[in-house]
């Protein structure tokens, strides 16, 4: 067993623009050994975010920045194969962040935890994970949604999205609109998701066509995407609308000085808020929310859908789908 190799991406580059290929660097390592007290972890499955995007920038925000030469950060699930650990046994499924790599060592603290029994890994990094709950809690506690109200979601075909617009639905939403990409990601929002429309932001008018759905304006807007569609539905707003920034993916390329949102004076006419929040902060609460989000799967009213990539050498590229919009639900990638 020791003489297998450990596969790592490092991050070979500050990415500049769009993140590319070139930015990360391919290297091989021998198989790590758990000493006294640890254990070894096979990773099966990694997860990438928008946000790890942010990551290999040299700016410090919620998470530490990564360093040239680290190993590409990102969550994952695996299961444990060697172990020192009585608490973590061999075969035990595990979760955590543990990066572009087939193997990792741990002690057990820090960011490593129990899949529990019965939950997938697939679910596990997605509706049962902090992308799951950022979409509950964005929409659930930031939005508030009221019965009847309307809706309109951002980046809606998306991993966030498409669960932000169902869960408004399941909470008494009116009318809910998703904004999306192409015009397949649009039909599946509509005719396999329940939403009541949805706009190709690429293809359509937005500015018209949320003025057309939304007559009286809206009184939830759930932003992923930032920039010029946070700017349509700030210009859209019925009183007291809540608008939820969960994400702003349109910046996350750009480097240099970037433009505000000229509409925000329409906060103070329609007196309404403005609200950003950071999923890791409600961690204590996930258990809570599993019971919630699982029932509504269970029962057929959420559904989620994953887009899996197939081979380590895909990793940089899963994380690159993200901002070219291939991907449609939550992307992640099978390397074992
Ligand atoms: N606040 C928090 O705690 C928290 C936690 C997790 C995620 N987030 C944020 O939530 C958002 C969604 O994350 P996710 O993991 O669900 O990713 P995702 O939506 O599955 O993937 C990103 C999607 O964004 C769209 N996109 C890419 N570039 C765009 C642009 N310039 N303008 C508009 N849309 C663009 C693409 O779809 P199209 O084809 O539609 O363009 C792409 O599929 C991100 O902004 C992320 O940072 C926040």
């Amino acid at each position: 067993m020791s003489n297998s190799k450990n596969r790592q991406f490092l991050i070979a580059a500050r990415p500049e623009g769009l993140v590319k290929e070139s930015d990360f660097k391919y290297v091989e390592t021998p198989m790590p050994e758990p000493g006294e007290g640890e254990f070894l972890i096979h990773q099966e499955i990694v997860a990438v975010e928008p946000a790890l995007r942010g990551q290999m920038e040299n700016r410090a925000n919620y998470a530490a920045p990564l360093q040239i030469g680290d190993v590409m950060r990102a969550l994952g699930v695996g299961t444990v194969i060697e172990s020192n650990n009585p608490d973590y046994k061999v075969g035990q499924r595990v979760q955590g962040l543990f990066g572009f790599q087939d193997y990792l060592v741990s002690d057990g603290k820090g960011m490593v935890s129990r899949i529990p029994d019965g939950v997938a890994g697939e679910a596990a990094l997605y509706v049962f994970g902090g992308t799951g709950f950022t979409a509950y809690y964005g929409m659930a506690e930031v939005g508030k949604p009221t019965p009847g109200c309307n809706v309109l979601v951002s980046g809606a075909a998306g991993a966030v999205g498409s669960l932000a617009g169902q869960i408004a639905k399941i909470l008494g939403a009116g009318k809910v609109v998703g904004i999306a990409g192409s015009d397949e990601k649009c039909r599946w929002l509509t005719e396999e998701l329940g939403f009541d429309a949805a706009i190709n932001y690429k293809t359509e008018d937005v500015a018209a066509r949320v003025k057309e759905l939304f007559p009286k304006g809206l009184d939830i807007y759930y932003d992923n995407v930032g920039g010029e569609i946070l700017d349509i539905a700030l210009a859209n707003l019925a009183m007291n609308a809540r608008v939820v920034i969960c994400g702003g993916i349109s910046r996350y390329n750009k480097s240099g000085p970037i433009e505000g949102p000229k509409n925000y004076f329409n906060l103070v006419y329609s007196r309404a808020t403005m609200t950003g929040f950071i999923i890791v902060d409600h961690v204590h609460r996930y258990k809570e929310w599993t019971e919630i989000m699982g029932k509504w799967i269970a029962d057929g009213k959420l559904k989620y859908r994953i887009d899996m990539l197939d081979g380590f050498e895909n990793l940089p590229k899963g994380l690159i789908r993200l901002f070219t919009g291939d991907n449609i639900g939550k992307q992640l990638i099978r390397i074992a």
